[in-house]
């Protein structure tokens, strides 16, 4: 019998199927689109031109705007004088420019930077560095790291262990063994609708001692914590809480590690959240806004003690076993080093703590609307949660999410039950009320 004409994969080159799109309900999206062809500074347009007014910095990321020009050259030039470079036992000069300006931003002596590609590897980076730390000091028995519920630490294994949403780790196994969770910070109850970092919790970093009551303090690497953890819909730190955890990681010689991949850059008013609680940690997780989302890059910042404890040994060996072939790829040190210059010149972290009140006044201005149950926001960030249908958890706020695109021409983010907004730093006061406004009509219309 004659073999079938050799036929391609996919019908047509536009064929919505092969793509199965992440962190998404593929039939859902499929059936109803929700594309984007291009995008400048608030606004992204759609295929056939509609202006979509970007209530999410693209995914906590374009903090400085969409296709701002000069990171655009940047990218451009970069791409026509170095492609890549290798990098391990090579390196070309941006990296090393890039490294020093991020140290220059962090605060005390996070002065050594490790580059990736994403938050996901900038965390297991940091987790490993945080194991093989203790290891080389001699200390290799403390092999336990500590997350907190409702955390999100990206998808990597290490991330999804430490993590605490539970759809991101149910499917997936044992996880790494010997890790513990704090509680969240988050309780409805003695928080609901606060402005900024909630009056009621500081205690809950207290837990940690009973944790290492349990496993004892020689066991434990490491605690990672998000100073506001985003992706399980805007939970602020209670006032004193970071600072407490900090206390008790010193007393027992454990390292905090801050997960800043969302808060660095300006979202909550400072280059790091650090900053904004005035504690120091051992290590800082970043991503996103260091390209303002338009190269991926992560990376992670390590105190000095840190950097130094692996510098021992001979010197042609290799002193942390572990890198990318990507990590510090000459575009995304191009676009990096463009980023940090314009979050410089146009002072967007100072802008974003300007209009921090503004922005929580607006949001606030949600309250009282159908089915808003608590609305939270610190920096430029709100999270508005709204009660769930019944037996249909989630379904509402992906329905605002749906209907704010294709009706209102906003796009705004759906964590579970959330409504969430994070807009790029260059916001105006205009586009705030925009904005709210436009959240408030999908509100009313999932009612
Ligand atoms: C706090 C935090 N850590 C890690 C990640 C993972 O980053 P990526 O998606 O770049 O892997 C995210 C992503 O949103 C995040 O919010």
């Amino acid at each position: 019998m004659p073999s079938a004409p050799a036929q391609r994969a996919t019908a047509v080159p536009n064929d919505l199927e092969a793509y199965w799109l992440p962190f998404t309900p593929n039939r859902a999206f499929k059936a109803a689109p929700r594309l984007i062809a291009r995008a400048k500074d608030m606004h992204y347009y759609t295929p056939d031109g509609r202006a979509v007014l970007d209530g999410t910095a693209g995914m906590w990321c374009t903090n400085a705007g969409h296709n701002r020009d000069p990171i655009v050259a940047a990218i451009q030039a970069e791409a026509a004088a170095l492609d890549y470079a290798p990098a391990f036992q090579f390196a070309h000069p941006k990296a090393f420019e890039l490294a020093s300006r991020v140290a220059a931003l962090a605060p005390g002596d996070l002065d050594h930077v490790f580059f990736c590609n994403s938050g996901s590897e900038a965390v297991d980076t940091a987790l490993k560095i945080a194991l093989a730390y203790h290891n080389v000091r001699g200390e290799g028995a403390r092999t336990r790291l500590i997350g907190r519920e409702r955390g999100y630490h990206g998808v990597g294994f290490g991330g999804i262990s430490v993590g605490g949403m539970v759809n991101n780790r149910k499917l997936f196994g044992a996880l790494l063994a010997g890790v513990d969770h704090l509680p969240t910070t988050y309780n409805r109850e003695h928080q609901a609708f606060s402005k900024g970092e909630p009056d009621w919790g500081a205690h809950l970093a207290d837990e940690l001692e009973r944790i290492v009551t349990l496993h004892d303090a020689s066991t434990i690497a490491a605690v990672i914590v998000e100073p506001m953890a985003g992706s399980t819909g805007v939970l602020p730190a209670p006032k004193g809480y970071l600072p407490r955890l900090r206390a008790i990681c010193d007393k027992h010689g454990i390292l905090l590690v801050f997960d800043e991949v969302i808060t660095g850059f300006g979202r909550l008013g400072h280059a790091f959240a650090a900053e904004r609680y005035g504690v120091v940690p051992d290590m800082i997780t970043f991503a996103k806004g260091i390209t303002s989302g338009s190269v991926p890059m992560g990376g992670v910042i390590v105190r000095k003690g840190i950097y130094d404890a692996f510098m021992r040994g001979p010197m042609h060996v290799v002193e942390l076993f572990h890198g990318y072939t990507y990590s510090a790829h000459p575009l995304a040190c191009a676009a990096g080093l463009a980023t940090l210059d314009l979050y410089r010149d146009e002072r967007l972290f100072e802008r974003a703590r300007k209009l921090e009140t503004a922005w929580a006044e607006a949001a606030m201005g949600l309250k009282g609307l159908p089915n808003v149950l608590d609305i939270r926001c610190v920096g430029l960030t709100a999270g508005i949660d709204l009660g769930s249908r019944p037996g249909e958890v989630g379904k509402r706020a992906y329905d605002a999410m749906d209907k704010a695109f294709h009706q209102e021409n906003l796009v705004v983010r759906a964590a579970g039950e959330t409504i969430v907004l994070t807009p790029p730093l260059i916001v105006s006061e205009g586009e705030i009320e925009e904005m709210f406004a436009k959240a408030a009509r999908v509100i009313k219309a999932v009612a």
